[in-house]
């Protein structure tokens, strides 16, 4: 069995990775404060980034087949008030793992996101031109551009918003919204904020593709389909069949945020489809995960 080092196994898409690994696969995952709520089935060492050696020392022990590199500071607004902290980590850390494995030659596979473009345009191919707008946009296409230098064979995945399942360490914003309808909460959703959503499900067998596929370079991984974070909202209130969970409709305008964030920010997959993965429908994809994630049904009877 082929063994993937997975950095960040502890944050959301990293236990999403072990929850849908394929059985063909064994995954060694990395932490670094959160040990708590890992998922049980896999490996785990601790790993702080922004040392080398410890890169390296995980390297040579694990000895790894392939590194899913999920690891980062992820907040855009987090970045964009701490650039000092965050650009050893999302930046110079990748540049340094490119390296190691470059020289080991592991298969690389970098998970990147849609800020690194400035939403000018629609949905925007692999061979547009990054132009991010923000701290954590800047981060991720300067790690880009070190990966591509270093390690030309490896693959970057540029990710849209992610929902799916979660542990209770690194809970996504679906969950968050699940468990704020439970209390009865509103939820705060942007009607004028467009992604193309994706699920953790089809993000993990994306990135499985890539690997499985030998892919080098960039490649799009978005939801199949543009919603409005309102829109999403209202889509997954009735698939979870909460038709009273409460949704405040808001504007960008109307919240105040550190970072600028691109209203609209959408993803061509054409190319990864080409190799053979296409993300399925939202709905379809929701109504997958009401069967995983289920409600007390007290409320949901309601
Ligand atoms: N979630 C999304 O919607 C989304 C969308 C597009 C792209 N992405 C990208 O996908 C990747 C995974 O995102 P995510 O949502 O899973 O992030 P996350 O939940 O914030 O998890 C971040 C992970 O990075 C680890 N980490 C942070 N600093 C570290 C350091 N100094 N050394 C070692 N590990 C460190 C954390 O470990 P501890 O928690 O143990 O400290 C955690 O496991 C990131 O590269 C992110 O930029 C995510």
């Amino acid at each position: 069995m082929k063994t993937v080092l997975v950095t960040g196994a502890s944050g959301f898409l990293g236990w999403n990775v072990s929850r849908y690994c394929p059985p063909d696969w064994r995954i060694v995952g990395t932490y670094h404060l959160h040990r708590d709520g890992l998922f049980p089935k896999s490996e785990y060492v601790q790993l702080d980034l922004t040392d080398k050696n410890q890169i390296w020392r995980v390297l040579k022990n694990v000895k790894p087949d392939a590194v899913f590199h999920l690891a980062a500071c992820s907040s855009t607004n987090y970045c964009e008030e701490n650039p000092d902290e965050t650009y050893p980590v999302n930046v110079t850390a990748t540049a340094n793992l490119a390296e190691m494995c470059a020289d080991r030659h592991v298969c690389l596979v970098f998970t990147s996101s849609e800020q690194v473009f400035d939403g000018s345009r629609d949905y925007y191919s692999e061979t547009d031109l990054p132009d991010p707008r923000n701290e954590y946009g800047k981060q991720k296409s300067e790690a880009e551009a070190r990966i591509m230098t270093i390690y030309p064979e490896a693959a970057i995945a540029r990710i849209s918003v992610l929902y799916g399942p979660s542990s209770q360490v690194a809970p996504g914003f679906l969950q968050e919204w699940l468990d704020a309808w439970q209390k009865f909460f509103p939820v705060t959703a942007f009607h004028d904020e467009f992604r193309t959503f994706l699920s953790s499900a089809s993000a993990v067998e994306g990135l499985f593709t890539l690997l499985n596929q030998g892919a080098s370079g960039i490649f799009h991984l978005g939801g199949a389909n543009p919603f409005s974070r309102y829109d999403f909202a209202l889509l997954a209130r009735d698939i979870f069949q909460l038709p009273v969970a409460p949704i405040e409709s808001r504007s960008q305008r109307e919240v105040e945020m550190p970072a600028y964030r691109p209203p609209r920010l959408l993803l061509n997959n054409a190319k990864i489809a080409g190799i053979g993965f296409r993300p399925r429908h939202a709905r379809d994809e929701l109504q997958n995960l009401a069967k995983e994630i289920l409600l007390p049904p007290l409320f949901s009877e309601n």
